[in-house]
């Protein structure tokens, strides 16, 4: 493996709710990090030598029976700076010799934080400052060599330092934006404790990525499933930087794409990106295989298998190209299950993949969230319509057709979805909204048209903002638009006579239906 060109922050992951937000924190300020699953912990840090580490929180009470831990002794192994927060201080105080107690009264919310001690960690911050908590188990004494940093009306140790060995711990989440002054703490960690510089940049992403990928596929081939997607187009755009012709795109037309995309996707990736496509036309081959399929992980499976089958076929006549591109991106490996997180859905070109595939994964962006790869696609030279375009599922229509999957339900959507989009656009919010899109339920319902009964479908309308796809709000349409929107579906497509708009958050919902 190429040597690394810039410094790395390991966060060493508990299981916690706000992991992915350290991590963006963290990168936000310019400094590369990965997330390790705790018991991966150990190995990650002998193999990588990250410069600090952080420990995130976790649901977990540090004398639960299966609470995720550490070895005893792992500061005074790992030698570097560390940052504790909420579970993660809790561990460091426990494994120490500190006091951790259950609190007196769980503090879940604001709180007020009050500094006791001078510290490089309260460079620019206030004496006292609104945090935001979320934790049952409370460290009532610091571990030998340790000051209290800090004080809540409910932590008395809200924050700890061991200047001198430069471990710190955090009762608050600093990560989350409720804590005033967050970014500021991470920052005093990382630049003035850490001694970091912050030297990752979209540009020094690119040359090192590249530089991978030529050390992984050496003289083979590759093939890149292209969706015409940002995530997809991005990894192929890297790959072709450094391979050039070796790597051969393959666009499959899975017959469950929005109306006229399969030929916008041909066009945009030939002319404007020069980049080797072939399309494939498999529709009947995924419509057969998803034939009375109604659960949606069953769909994603089913369609995660396709995929590989068809591009395995391709490879063979590609000269046997033994590595396959994947645009993946962080969020899709969250969602699928890691060994702390739970399966949100398995998303197609991950937990969806079979057993025995036969190619190396190549996939550059895994670590990235959505707008760090449009930030790495505008570097690449990529046109900002591209960039920009909304997220597509690329198990696509079929997790949108709730359902069993048929060619007349796909044809209704299409349409409705069109209609949709076009109103957005005409009313210029298309990049104001993070993601929008129609689905079909399975069911029907009963409507009136030109005083007779109908039983016709209903469309659910869905319009999200958000940043990174882990949380996503409902955007406000006016009640006008609204209005029209829904009179044009009823009234141009025939089979529709109800159309609602989803206004749930992401947690609970998530942003597709399936
Ligand atoms: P959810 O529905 O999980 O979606 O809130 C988050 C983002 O991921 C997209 N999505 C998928 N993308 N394969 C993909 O490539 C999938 O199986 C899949 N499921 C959801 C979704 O459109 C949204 O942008």
């Amino acid at each position: 493996m190429p040597e690394r060109s810039h410094e790395l922050v390991a966060i060493v992951d508990f299981g916690a709710q706000y992991g992915h937000l350290i991590a963006r924190r963290v990168r936000e300020l310019g400094v590369y990090c990965e997330i390790f699953p705790a018991e991966k912990a150990l190995l990650a840090l002998a193999d990588r030598h990250p410069q600090a580490v952080i420990l995130t929180g976790g649901p977990s009470s540090v004398y639960a029976a299966q609470a995720p831990t550490l070895p005893q002794r792992f500061l005074e192994q790992w030698d570097v700076p560390v940052l504790g927060i909420c579970y993660g201080m809790q561990l460091m105080a426990y494994l120490l010799g500190g006091k951790v107690e259950r609190a007196q009264r769980r503090e879940y919310g604001h709180s007020q934080v009050d500094i006791t001690a001078p510290s490089p960690l309260w460079k620019d911050v206030p004496p006292t400052w609104a945090c935001w908590m979320s934790h049952g188990d409370v460290v009532l004494r610091p571990p030998k060599g340790f000051t209290v940093l800090a004080a809540t009306e409910n932590a008395p140790v809200a924050a700890m330092g061991h200047a001198e060995k430069r471990w710190f711990g955090v009762q608050f989440h600093p990560e989350v934006k409720h804590t005033e002054g967050g970014q500021t703490i991470l920052a005093n960690f990382l630049f003035n404790i850490a001694g970091l510089k912050g030297d990752w940049t979209t540009e020094s992403f690119v040359e090192e990525q590249v530089e991978r990928i030529r050390w992984q596929v050496g003289e083979g081939r590759a093939i890149c499933g292209l969706s015409g997607g940002v995530d997809s187009v991005v990894a192929a755009r890297l790959v072709h930087r450094a391979i050039g012709d070796r790597l051969q795109c393959i666009f499959v037309d899975h017959g469950l794409l929005r109306e006229g995309e399969s030929e916008q996707v041909m066009l945009s990736c030939r002319e404007q990106l020069g980049l080797k496509v072939e399309r494939i036309e498999a529709q009947d081959e995924f419509i057969d295989a998803l034939a009375g399929v109604t659960d949606p992980e069953e769909k994603r499976r089913r369609i995660g298998e396709k995929f590989i089958r068809i591009f395995e076929r391709q490879g063979r006549c590609h000269e046997d190209a033994a590595f396959l591109v994947q645009g993946t991106i962080y969020p899709d490996v969250i969602e699928s299950g890691t060994e702390n997180a739970a399966v949100i859905k398995t998303h197609h070109n991950v937990g969806g993949l079979p057993a025995d595939m036969n190619f190396e994964l190549v996939e550059p962006l895994r670590d990235l969230f959505k707008d760090e790869v449009r930030r790495v696609g505008l570097e690449l030279g990529l046109a900002p319509e591209m960039v920009d375009r909304h997220p597509f599922p690329g198990p696509g229509l079929a997790v949108r057709v709730m359902g069993e999957v048929t060619p007349e339900k796909l044809a209704i959507l299409r349409r409705a979805d069109a209609i949709f989009i076009d109103e957005i656009r005409r009313a210029g919010l298309y990049h104001e909204i993070w993601q929008a899109f129609a689905a079909l339920p399975s069911f029907r319902s009963v409507g009136v048209m030109g005083d007779q009964r109908t039983y016709a479908y209903p469309i659910v309308l869905r319009a999200v903002c958000s940043d990174d796809a882990m949380t996503a709000d409902w955007y406000r349409f006016t009640p006008d638009m609204l209005a029209r929107i829904s009179t044009r579906i009823v009234n141009e497509v025939e089979e529709v006579n109800r159309v609602v708009y989803d206004i749930t958050t992401k947690p609970p919902s998530t942003i597709e239906w399936e």
